[in-house]
């Protein structure tokens, strides 16, 4: 049986004799429960020689840097949003194969740590991979954001040393740790959001004005599941690559595709799909139509994983 209070007493103790007195770490969190139990590890093990970054890369949900930063200011530790959208964006543009936009996302993020550990004077780069990543990106079925080593990139490559407290663990032990450490559960329960954000949620290229439809669809999934009380490990929206027509303001449109997504899942290596009642799920359609007028479809997606994955790309 898993003990939490344990894990977390090693996890602490570990990462004391891994950070001499004189160093320092930077934690890289994106608000999800993975990074932000990690983040509160370090701050147990290390105080103030942990400095907390959100990088704000453009593809995060609505106001999730201020909240996230604003909630480790809240707890005493150092914590700050480094603005990178237009980096991010540019490492984007044009790509529209889903591994290599994982790939692109993925050099960007740890190009941008490099800098900011050497701006920080930090000697490590503490990150909040998990189990269920490592399998994935070794199992070539996707490039997750936070997986180097493991596939022999050396983290060196980016001037990184990089330490990893909870990559022997799956999501429901991270959840547990996260309660033990005195995460909030709007923390520790939260659906986990990918790393790469929403360009996992696109098909296709990548652009801001993309990114902001999509962004607005998951707000409006997220409030329905959560008003509905839908049992959703993760619950979103995705934008397709393809168009379709529809008839908007009485004028024919070739609008843009929305897809629903929700799953039930333990770990996130299995997953599948609940029944909904059907009249919650058009009253979930009715607000996308009425809030997106450049979509002229919006779907449900029936698939479990396997064979389809949660993300789609
Ligand atoms: P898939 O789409 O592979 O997703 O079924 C499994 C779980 O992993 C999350 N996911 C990611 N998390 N970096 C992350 O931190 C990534 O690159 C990444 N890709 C997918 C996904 O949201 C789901 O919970």
């Amino acid at each position: 049986m898993f003990d939490p209070k344990k894990f977390m007493e090693e996890a602490i103790t570990k990462l004391k004799k891994q950070i001499k007195p004189d160093e320092k770490a930077l934690i890289a969190t994106s608000g999800g429960v993975d990074s932000t139990t990690c983040a509160m590890l370090a701050s147990r093990a290390i105080g103030d020689r942990a400095q907390i970054i959100f990088i704000d890369d453009g593809l995060m949900r609505e106001n999730e840097g201020e909240e996230v930063v604003g909630f480790f200011k809240s707890k005493g530790t150092k914590a700050e949003l480094a603005g990178r959208k237009d980096n991010f964006f540019r490492a984007l543009k044009g790509i529209t194969d889903p591994e290599e936009k994982r790939k692109a996302f993925r050099d960007e993020f740890y190009k941008t740590l490099g800098e900011l550990v050497e701006k920080k004077h930090a000697d490590f780069l503490i990150q909040g991979t998990i189990k269920a990543d490592v399998i994935e990106t070794a199992g070539g079925i996707k490039t997750q954001h936070n997986v180097l080593e493991q596939i022999g990139i050396s983290p060196r490559k980016y001037g990184l040393r990089i330490l990893e407290p909870i990559k022997e663990l799956f999501k429901p032990e991270v959840r547990e740790v996260g309660k033990e450490i005195g995460l909030p559960e709007e923390f520790y329960q939260r659906m986990p959001f990918p790393g790469p954000g929403l360009a996992t949620r696109i098909v296709g290229e990548v652009t801001p004005e993309r990114v902001e439809l999509v962004r607005e669809a998951t707000k409006i999934v997220e409030e329905e599941v959560e008003k509905g009380k839908i049992p959703a490990f993760q619950a979103f929206a995705v934008l397709l690559n393809d168009k379709a027509t529809g008839v908007r303001t009485k004028k024919r449109l070739f609008g843009d595709i929305v897809v629903i997504r929700i799953v039930q899942s333990k770990d996130a290596l299995t997953a599948k799909v609940p029944t909904v009642d059907w009249r919650w799920l058009e009253n979930l359609r009715d607000k996308i139509l009425a809030e997106l007028p450049q979509v002229s479809r919006v779907l449900y997606d029936l698939t479990p994983k396997p064979p389809a994955t949660i993300e789609y790309i």
